[in-house]
């Protein structure tokens, strides 16, 4: 369901039931799977899903709850859906403000992830109307709390070695360099970070609309056709989303290539197409 932030809108979905995250994309009708943010109550609930270096503690300390999103190594055995982080082993999260999500997050007792609550290519919404008029009748309820106060998406930050700012919003930089010193600016662009960062990618090459394995491959099924494992054996297309990145991993390495079924291209289908043609297009593997 979609819900109030202090930032804007989200449309969010338990963060470690595959399918939920994968009715988000569909509801979205997102072309890709971009990582999504994960919410918690609290910075306690935080540290359980990610690893805080120092930098992080402090900002952890200072803006939250608030409109900072912090890029952080998922912690082993965080439970979180691979669909949620796109495969990558980091985790973007944040602590929200406003008291709606707060008490949507407390009440759920899980980590929900949540985009922004528009259509793809669409800005995001600050109220509840917004919300309506792209997804009414592709989501199950919004928790209308008028409109957003900040109005802008989180600040994005990854830390490590060179803290990154990866996408500024409602945290200005300034606030942040005064706790942490000075920051590195990715250059690539503002609008969908997690596209540039890198993606995670399977060592081992892929070909795509295979209906069969030729030797030194592992074949990966979908609907009819059968391999070593199934994307989805009923070829239900958010079974395949939800399982796709574990999928790819599970099978990475067990052969020189990985031969993929064909997927539809509608609905989901469509950014499941996008990340395999990622995940097999040649690339320097140095
Ligand atoms: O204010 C906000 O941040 C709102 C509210 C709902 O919390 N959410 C939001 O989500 O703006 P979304 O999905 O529209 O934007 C999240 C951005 C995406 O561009 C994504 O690529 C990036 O965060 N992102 C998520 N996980 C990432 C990761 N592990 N590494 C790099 N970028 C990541
Ligand atoms: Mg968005």
């Amino acid at each position: 369901m979609a819900f109030a932030t202090e930032t804007v809108y989200g449309l969010g979905a338990t963060a470690n039931d595959g399918r939920a995250v994968a009715r988000v994309y569909e509801a979205k009708g997102r072309p890709s799977f971009n990582p999504l943010i994960v919410h918690v109550p609290s910075s306690e609930v935080a540290q359980t899903l990610a690893r805080f270096d120092d930098a992080a503690q402090r900002l952890a300390a200072a803006f939250w709850p608030g409109p900072l999103t912090l890029v952080l190594p998922r912690a082993p055995g965080a439970g979180l859906s691979d669909l949620v982080t796109a495969g990558l082993d980091t985790v973007a999260i944040r602590v929200p403000s406003h008291p709606v999500a707060q008490a949507l997050l407390t009440e759920a007792g899980v980590p929900v992830a949540a985009p922004s609550a528009n259509l793809s290519g669409t800005v995001s919404p600050t109220s509840a109307d917004h919300v309506l008029d792209g997804l009414d009748g592709r989501i199950d309820a919004v928790l209308d709390a008028g409109p957003c106060e900040v109005g802008l998406e989180s600040t994005i930050l990854a830390t490590g070695d060179v803290p990154t700012l990866l996408r500024p919003g409602g945290l200005p930089t300034e606030a942040i360099e005064d706790c942490i010193g000075p920051l590195a600016r990715y250059e690539g662009g503002v609008v969908a970070p997690g596209q540039l960062a890198s993606h995670y990618a399977p060592h081992s090459a892929l070909r795509l609309d295979a209906t069969h394995a030729e030797p030194g491959e592992v074949l990966l099924g979908f609907g009819q056709v059968t391999g070593a494992r199934s994307l989805s054996a009923t070829g239900d297309l958010r079974e395949a989303a939800a399982n796709l990145f574990g999928a790819l991993r599970a099978l990475d390495g067990t052969a020189d290539r990985i031969a993929v079924a064909p997927i539809p291209q509608h609905g989901l289908g469509q950014a499941i197409n996008d990340r395999l043609r990622r995940a097999a297009a040649p690339r320097d593997r140095a």
